[in-house]
């Protein structure tokens, strides 16, 4: 019997797909003895000394995502930030996809494998999903769409991002949504409506409502609309009738609007 192997399968078949250490660490069985674990050395010419001062990233994060200008320093920000665990564990960083005028900007909740392995959002199964319910509109995100998420980097074996993960990603899609200035914003799944809208409410209840997003930053609020992710659209398809009727919704606006 191939031990070995047959660890792996049980791995793989429990849905494993990271490593993200090189050794096994037993949680259900901690150490008896509390185990004080030195502080990092600090590295040559860097500023961070100790843990504690992680709790500055989220300070560094609006800082450094409020001083970019432009989309490209956005994502060269982003590139180089190094303040979220998340990117660890990511093959990736997945900025956004699509004209850098267009009138639509959707925004989902985080990359998925696919995303991770390509660097490029919503490519997928669910994006491939969101492809075909943006161009029964006539939306493309070749065109005139745009698409990012609120969270840069896989999480490990796409797992929710913590509440945490979300508040240090904040700053940069707030500022990308600035930048890129859309005409209308689609938050596509609950994570990304509760996290934009800075509320706390079910999908059910909120999607295919119009609402308004607006920053400090921007001039004028953004009419904004949340529909289901398309994630959940695969697993629960009786609720396809929905999204039909939310994306009408969006059409009538881009009509309004002179989108289309
Ligand atoms: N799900 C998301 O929310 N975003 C992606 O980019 C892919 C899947």
């Amino acid at each position: 019997m191939n031990l070995k192997k047959e660890i792996l399968e049980w791995y793989v078949t429990a849905g494993v797909t990271e490593t993200i250490g090189e050794y096994p660490l037993n949680r259900l069985t901690p150490p008896k003895e509390k185990v004080l674990l030195p502080p990092p050395l600090p590295e040559q010419g860097s500023s961070r000394k100790t843990n504690l001062e992680s709790d500055n990233f989220l300070q560094d994060a609006i800082e450094l995502a409020k001083s970019a200008q432009t989309l490209e320093e956005l994502h060269r920000i982003l590139m180089n930030f190094n303040g979220c665990t998340l990117k660890k564990t990511a093959k990736n960083t997945v900025f956004g996809e699509g004209p850098q005028n267009a009138p639509v900007m959707f925004v989902g909740e985080a990359p998925g494998a696919d995303e991770d392995r390509l660097g490029r959002p919503f490519v997928g199964v669910s994006g491939q999903l969101l492809d075909k319910i943006m161009a029964s509109v006539g939306l493309d995100r070749k065109k005139n769409a745009y698409i990012s998420n609120i969270i840069p980097w896989r999480p490990p074996g796409n797992r929710s991002p913590s509440d945490s993960e979300i508040s240090l990603c904040m700053p940069f899609i707030e500022r990308h949504i600035e930048l890129l200035c859309p005409k209308i914003l689609v938050l596509v799944g609950g994570v990304s409506m509760n996290a934009l809208l800075r509320q706390n409410s079910g999908i059910m209840k909120v999607r295919g409502n119009w609402t308004s997003y607006q920053t400090s930053r921007m001039k004028h609020p953004i009419p904004a609309i949340a529909i289901f992710h398309t994630a959940f659209l695969l697993r629960n398809p009786i609720q396809k009738r929905l999204i039909w009727k939310d994306i009408l919704t969006i059409r009538q606006k881009m009509e309004e609007l002179g989108i289309v």
